[in-house]
């Protein structure tokens, strides 16, 4: 056996010479056959795996998630089980639009994505700091983020394509005024909440159904950057935040969030007066209030930040007995989009990767592709059914009740008649106190100032709509008169 500190090749060689190439006489040219130099050169350029195509550059830890009350009332998922039950996680955050080398405080909504590793198999939340959405209709997806990405010809951040796109598209008003609010620049990633945003369902031990909504609240509080702060500090350290996190844990200053929950019943939500699957909504905390679930702490730095940050993948899809999805459109596209960019991004068998590895026993018919780890399950059958009764098969038990639809046809719906996108974005704007507002605006007009003055004219008409003082205060800082009695009431 060779002793760990002698240096060897990938292939458990030990390495003569790691200074000197081999060459035709001193000064000569290199031999083909030192194969030692050609595996560093060519494993080297095989280094990048592509970054995520959103929310590529990204921090996180490892941590543990504690039942505090209990919801199995609700709810039959093992995780929920007992109080003071622990469950292990991890939490990557993220910003959204930049490259994976990009600032940290960039105004941006940010990722919060939760991987619960349950006795019962992976339940990731991928969500945001954010309670809602740009849109509500996943077609626009890839045109959203598009606008949020560089400009085909000159590659830089484009303002006219934002507010293009967002004056076309009213139902992102919401997210726009949270986006350029305080919140949209967080101090750290530990200072702010996450939310699963989309309507979710949790299923009880009796097949009873709850739509259901979840929050993680900060304990270290919210704090935020000013927008000169943010600006400051993206030349300062372009990567303070994931900074902030390491350093915190790795000092003993774990972070915390409560995990709370809304829910909705089934009777509620068909006279809920909204959509409530709509992902541009909230549902107000008065007619929902949040129940506590437990406490989510982060207290592990991960070793190595390619292996287990890097290739770590959180999908939608990756919900477990007792919880599911909901007819959220938004939801559904992501249950799709998820997989399969992982699968491009990381390889076909990402999931048997350390850090995406369940730790609960995996028993599937899936074989072979690139990179299959392990033995690739060893001399068991690969297909099912089989006759071989000691192989794994389904269980009724882990079926979900049926979905009840009622009469519906499959169509596309056009999700604007009827779909009110202007009254909880004014409300939030209400809600701000005066000097929240003051910077709500600035912000609004520091970025619509440099698009067209048409794309002005356009979003504007947006935030009269929500409140009239709204609209005239940006119209204000934009230097544009005018007369409120214009703004006709829908798009
Ligand atoms: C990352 C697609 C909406 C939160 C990603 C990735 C894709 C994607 C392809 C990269 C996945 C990877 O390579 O591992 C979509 C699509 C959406 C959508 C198609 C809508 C149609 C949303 C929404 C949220 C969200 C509504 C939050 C509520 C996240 C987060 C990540 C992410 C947090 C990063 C996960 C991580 O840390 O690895 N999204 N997304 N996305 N998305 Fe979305």
């Amino acid at each position: 056996m060779t002793d760990p500190k002698i240096l060897t090749t990938a292939d458990g060689i030990p390495v003569g010479d790691n200074q000197n190439s081999l060459t035709a006489g001193e000064r000569g040219p290199v031999l083909m056959q030192d194969f030692h130099l050609m595996e560093k050169l060519a494993h080297f350029n095989r280094e990048r795996i592509p970054e995520r195509v959103v929310h590529a550059k990204g921090a996180a830890a490892f941590g543990k998630f504690t039942v505090t009350q209990d919801i199995t009332r609700y709810s039959k998922a093992k995780v929920f089980a007992e109080i003071g039950q622990e469950t292990p996680v991890l939490l990557r955050f993220s910003t959204v639009g930049g490259e994976k080398g990009s600032a940290d405080a960039e105004r941006d909504p940010r990722g919060f994505a939760v991987k619960f590793y349950t006795e019962e198999g992976n339940w990731d939340l991928a969500g945001n700091n954010t309670p809602v959405f740009f849109i509500r209709d996943p077609l626009k997806f890839p045109d959203f983020v598009h606008t949020q990405k560089r400009n085909p010809q000159t590659n830089c951040k484009d303002a006219n394509a934002m507010w293009d796109f967002w004056s076309l598209s009213p139902e992102s008003l919401h997210q726009v005024t949270i986006l350029f609010s305080d919140r949209g620049t967080p101090k750290t990633y530990r200072h702010m909440n996450g939310y699963g945003s989309h309507t979710f369902s949790l299923i009880n031990a009796q097949g009873e159904r709850f739509w259901c909504k979840f929050q993680f609240k900060t304990i270290q509080g919210i704090e935020n950057f000013t927008a000169e702060e943010a600006i400051r500090i993206k030349g300062e350290d372009p990567d303070h935040a994931t900074r902030d996190l390491f350093e915190a844990i790795a000092s003993e200053n774990y972070p915390q969030w409560r995990v709370c929950i809304q829910i909705m019943t089934e009777a509620q939500a068909a006279n809920h007066p909204d959509n409530p699957f709509d992902l541009t909504k909230v549902w107000k905390h008065s007619e929902y209030p949040l129940i506590d679930v437990g406490i989510l702490e982060l207290n592990r730095n991960p070793q190595n930040y390619f292996a287990e940050v890097e290739q770590s993948a959180f999908s939608p899809s990756n919900v477990v007995p007792g919880i599911s999805f909901s007819p959220d459109k938004v939801l559904q596209a992501r249950i799709i989009s998820y997989p399969d960019a992982q699968r491009y991004r990381i390889g076909a068998n990402y999931q048997q990767l350390p850090v995406n590895q369940p730790k609960c026993p995996v028993m599937h018919y899936q074989r072979d592709g690139a990179m299959a780890l392990g033995n690739n399950a060893g001399n068991t059958p690969n297909y099912e059914p089989n006759s071989n009764e000691d192989t794994p098969k389904e269980n009724c038990v882990y079926a979900e009740p049926a979905l009840n639809l009622g009469h519906v046809k499959a169509d596309r719906y056009d999700h604007r008649p009827g779909n009110d996108d202007y009254t909880q974005a004014g409300e939030l704007y209400r809600l701000m106190k005066p000097d929240q507002q003051e910077r709500l605006i600035q912000n609004i007009v520091g970025s619509l100032s440099q698009a067209r003055s048409d794309l002005q004219m356009r979003q504007l008409c947006h935030f009269f709509r929500a409140d009239m003082n709204y609209g005239q205060r940006v119209a204000e800082g934009l230097g544009i008169e005018i007369d409120p009695s214009m703004i006709s009431k829908s798009t």
